[in-house]
């Protein structure tokens, strides 16, 4: 099997490198401005230069955040193309919402309300649709947030690398049951799976 790269890492990755430029920008600036208003302050300089134009800092001022501002383009782009190309061996499952609840439907035709049971190791592919009004399916382990919208097929993957349980919400205000649409996602073993599948268990 070809490696298959966990989209969390790559998702993680972009809100680090995100939050560490604002960090160093936030404190490179908030230091620069604090020098100058002591350096220039009015008592010492009563008049103030008037300096017009420079083109060696314009320059500066302009490349320099353009290339910082693309450098986050770039990472957040691929950690964008990473959940939205699923690897061709993924295992499908319809994701089906509806007030209020999740519905699974998993290939040999077994169905689960509430909890998705899945086999580690193996990326899993949810087909996402809704059949009543927009709900929105979150799985925030795995980074995944698409909308359910009636008549329109979507979708999400993820890599279940690890045993858990793990919590799944709907996140669009669907109706007074919002709040209680709620599942469970159950990564197993591929036995445990194999077992879970062929039991009546719902
Ligand atoms: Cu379904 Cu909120």
């Amino acid at each position: 099997m070809n490696q298959i790269i966990n989209p969390v890492e790559k998702v993680d990755a972009a809100f680090l490198y995100i939050i560490g430029i604002s960090l160093v920008l936030l404190t490179l600036i908030t230091i620069t401005m604090i020098w100058f208003v002591v350096k220039y302050r009015r008592s010492r300089n009563p008049v103030p230069a008037d300096i017009r134009g420079n083109w060696k800092l314009e320059v500066i001022w302009t490349a320099i955040p353009t290339a910082i501002a693309l450098s986050m383009f770039w990472v957040g782009w691929s950690s964008y193309a990473g959940l939205r190309n699923v690897p061709a061996n993924a295992l499908e499952i319809e994701t089906i919402a509806q007030m209020y609840s999740w519905i699974f439907r998993y290939p040999d035709g077994k169905e689960s309300d509430n909890e998705i049971v899945v086999p580690r190791g193996h990326p899993i592919r949810l087909n996402v649709t809704s059949d009543d009004v927009i709900h929105g399916l979150f799985i925030p382990a795995f980074r995944i947030k698409v909308d359910a919208v009636p008549g329109v097929h979507t979708y999400a993957w993820f890599y279940p690398e690890k045993n858990g349980k793990f919590s799944v919400q709907c996140t669009e205000f669907c109706g007074i049951g919002h709040a209680d649409m709620t599942a469970e996602l159950r990564v197993v073993s591929e036995e445990d799976y194999n077992l879970w599948l062929k039991s009546d268990e719902k």
